[in-house]
């Protein structure tokens, strides 16, 4: 499966929630059918997912019952590097009495599976860096953007709709239980300080205008977008850069005259530098010899 048709399916199997938890029957609740609706679009049984795996909860949980229920209602931020568990205190005590017997039950002997190297990223609870990619509603972009957390502490929003960066931010990454909890047009919340809100940007001179999303593909957990503008077909990857406070915008273009710009959008706390070309202001013209492949640093003020 595809990345974005993981993060969609994803968000899209956790929109159970239009059923009024008062009207739910009290009696004999199923807890492998509430634990498919409301917890398996993030955790899976022997494998990490969004969230550990079931065979790690019993691990943590298998005769601790009313811990289990405790954390559910009341999650707490404990790993980093993953996003916060929604609460999950609309459910009543026997529910998650019973999604308990079920995780307990449907683990037993099962272990981690090992997983493969290109799902490392999203697979491994010990990867406590692992970047993360969402497909998800967010604010201030259009409807197909693109969340991304590079590590824990550093954070864009890519909206594949527009082919741009729309904000990068630091801090924690996103609050998805708005959208997953599926109450029409709930946005994610950004849990972080927004040091970036793009313009149109790269915006090139001349300005060839339309503008196409070819897709993404992985690179070290991280997407490397593509897309056109006019003619000029771009890829555009980005990183972390070595240095402290700083994010790379790796760009690789096709078909680009030789006399085009690239316009970033000035902010009071992101400097531009490269040494693959030279800024007057926020405007970059890539060396001669760079014009097909060049970086971009943007050195954030925290
Ligand atoms: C939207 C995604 C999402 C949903 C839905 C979700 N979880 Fe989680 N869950 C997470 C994440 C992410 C973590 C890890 C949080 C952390 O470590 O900070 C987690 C952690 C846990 C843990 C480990 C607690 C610990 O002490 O380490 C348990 C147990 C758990 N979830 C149970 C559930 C159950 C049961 C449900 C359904 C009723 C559920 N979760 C629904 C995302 C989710």
């Amino acid at each position: 499966m595809t990345l974005i048709a993981f993060a969609l399916s994803c968000v899209l199997a956790a929109q159970p929630s239009t059923d009024d938890p008062d009207k739910r029957p009290a009696a004999a609740p199923d807890g492998k059918q509430l634990f498919a609706m409301y917890c398996a679009a993030c955790h899976k049984s022997d494998r990490f997912h969004v969230g550990p795996s079931a065979v790690e909860m019993r691990k943590l949980y298998e005769f601790k019952p009313a811990e289990f229920m405790a954390w559910c209602k009341n999650p707490q931020p404990k790993r980093k590097g993953v996003i916060r568990m929604p609460p999950m205190a609309f459910l009543t005590d026997a529910q998650l009495r019973a999604i308990h017997a079920f995780v307990i039950a449907s683990t037993k002997g099962k272990t981690e599976a090992k997983v493969k190297d290109n799902d490392k990223f999203r697979a491994s609870p010990s990867m406590r860096r692992r970047p993360l990619v969402q497909r998800i509603f967010m604010p201030n972009a259009g409807p197909a953007a693109i969340a991304v957390a590079i590590d824990d502490r550093h954070h864009f929003c890519w909206d594949a709709g527009e082919c741009r960066l729309r904000y990068v931010w630091l801090g924690d990454f996103i609050d998805g239980w708005p959208v997953w909890r599926g109450n029409g047009n709930a946005l994610a919340k950004i849990l972080g300080d927004v040091v970036l809100r793009e313009a149109e940007s790269p915006l090139p001179t001349p300005n060839n205008a339309t503008r196409k999303f070819l897709g993404y593909r992985m690179r070290d957990g991280l997407p490397t977008f593509q897309y056109r503008i006019g003619k000029v077909e771009i890829e555009e990857h980005i990183t972390r850069d070595r240095a402290p406070n700083t994010l790379a915008r790796q760009f690789t273009l096709r078909n680009a005259p030789a006399d085009w710009k690239l316009e970033f959008t000035s902010s009071e706390r992101v400097a531009y530098r490269s040494s693959d070309g030279t800024f007057t202001g926020a405007v970059f013209a890539p060396a001669e010899d760079k014009r097909e492949s060049f970086t971009v640093l943007m050195e954030i003020t925290p």
